[in-house]
């Protein structure tokens, strides 16, 4: 195993049709290269054109964003390439919010290269919006990629280890960390949490592989071993990795039973660990389905070869006796002192760009209800409603409700209950809402039993916490 911190030698294992690596550029050329992006932001179509598209700019354009002679360092060290029409970059480059992230173009018509550093994708993004974000220690990225969580993570933790299979990942990544900036990573080369043994961490983020196939050849994204094996071990693996109160999120496909009800295989899991658990199920789907979503693009081009690519993965997945693809993220926080909870939720929606606290929210709820199980207490106790969203039918009769930043969630609630959330304000009781309300001339009518009914859907997916 090779420890990588930043400033030691790059080291490069060169697949078929992965481009030099541009790892001589200076620390000063990156920050000007920074500088210059930042000042191009607004030309989309020409940075567009460069990043995305793969397509040459003219040399006059590049010259004007980046300087003549950072351009020619930028063209002599590989990240980019002078063609007939002017210049072209060898490197996918993406910006999420303040960040600025170079990864690998993936091949057109052929499989990528075992050492592709994949760009920042639907997956990364959806891991980037429900990762819980407080000030914290320690930080650990598994299967960083181009980098794209840790750079988000030393943000708010003291320091981050990213570690990756691909040595080209950590590359990208020291790159990407250089280019924005960031210095409080350590980058660690291994497999899985090879590199991490025996260590903990305050927060742990995995978008490891986990594309369930019968070749796994592609490194970034198929999952190793036959199934959800090497999946769920990583799942069981994480508690040990975490400190006390420490969390980790993790993107996963498991495989259930089509009369299972998906969440039984990973409560099996969890509840023997000493966790709480929040399990996302954004959706299960045949074996045919999946097929057919995963097999790789180059081979869809073709669509005889796609025909029978999938009829051969089909047969594979009934050989094995895989009958449904689940799709989700798991939340684990560790917990030695008690019995864990265990939470599912089914949705896939986020509103706004994040996530994180509403799931620490989801957490503390199902805490929350478990200790205080009998709902007639709620009567006497003080909450907070959370920047709630109501949207009223056109009857003005029941109001949906969600986080203005949050997984979206949505319950339906009478309208007295509309009322009381204007007025649960952290400062009086349940009780003193309701009387207000009917003060106020609400209407009475409702019973009280439903409004404690409401009230704990309502904590329960995290839109009213105890003051
Ligand atoms: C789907 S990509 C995700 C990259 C990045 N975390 C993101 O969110 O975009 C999976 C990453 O896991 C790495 N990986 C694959 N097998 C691994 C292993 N056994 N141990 C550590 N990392 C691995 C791949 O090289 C790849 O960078």
């Amino acid at each position: 195993m090779k420890r990588l911190i930043f400033g030691q030698a790059a080291l490069l294992s060169q697949g078929p049709s992965a481009p030099p690596f541009p790892n001589t550029l200076t620390a000063s050329q990156l920050s000007v290269m920074a500088g210059r992006l930042h000042l191009a932001r607004h030309r989309k179509e020409t940075t567009q054109a460069l990043f995305i598209q793969k397509e040459s700019i003219p040399l006059n354009e590049a010259t004007e964003i980046f300087g003549e002679e950072l351009l020619s360092a930028l063209c002599r060290t590989g990240l980019f390439r002078e063609t007939a029409e002017g210049v072209a970059s060898n490197f996918k480059g993406q910006w999420s919010d303040e960040f600025f992230f170079l990864s690998d173009y993936h091949p057109k018509n052929g499989p990528a290269p075992d050492d592709y550093v994949l760009s920042i994708g639907p997956s990364a993004q959806y891991l980037h919006s429900i990762t819980t974000r407080r000030a914290i220690e320690e930080a650990l990225d598994l299967g960083c990629g181009c980098g794209v969580q840790t750079l988000f993570l030393a943000r708010h933790a003291k320091r981050v280890t990213a570690t990756d299979i691909n040595p080209r990942c950590l590359e990208m990544t020291r790159l990407n960390a250089q280019l924005n900036g960031i210095d409080n990573i350590e980058l660690l080369e291994g497999s899985y949490f090879e590199p991490v043994y025996g260590r903990q961490f305050d927060l742990i983020v995995a978008n490891t592989p986990y594309v369930i196939t019968p070749a796994s050849t592609h490194t970034y994204r198929d999952a190793l071993g036959t199934g959800d094996n090497m999946v769920l071990s990583n799942l069981k693996s994480l508690p040990q990795y975490l400190k006390e109160g420490g969390v980790a999120h993790m993107l996963i496909t498991w495989l259930h039973k089509d009369k299972q009800h998906p969440d039984e295989p990973i409560r099996a899991i969890t509840q023997i660990l000493p966790v709480d658990t929040l399990l996302l199920h954004q959706y299960s789907d045949t074996p045919w389905g999946y097929a057919g979503n995963w097999i790789y693009g180059h081979i869809k081009k073709n669509w005889v070869k796609f025909l029978l690519t999938r009829l051969g993965w089909a047969a594979w997945y009934w050989l094995h006796g895989m009958e449904r693809f689940a799709f989700g993220s798991v939340t684990l926080r560790k917990r030695m002192d008690s019995q864990g909870h265990f939470l599912l939720k089914c949705t896939n929606r986020i509103a706004g760009k994040s996530a994180g606290a509403h799931i620490q929210s989801l957490l503390d709820a199902a805490v929350f209800l478990q200790t205080n199980s009998d709902s007639s207490q709620y009567w006497q106790m003080v909450f907070r409603s959370r920047h709630l969203v109501l949207k009223t039918t056109p009857v003005g009769e029941v109001r949906k409700v969600s986080l203005a930043e949050s997984l979206l969630l949505p319950v339906s609630i009478s309208p007295l209950m509309g009322q009381l959330l204007s007025r649960l304000d952290g400062k009086r009781t349940l009780r003193q809402a309701y009387e207000q309300a009917l003060r106020d001339g609400f209407d009475e009518s409702i019973p009280q039993e439903q409004i404690l009914q409401e009230a704990c859907k309502l904590i329960g997916n995290g839109y009213l916490k105890q003051a």
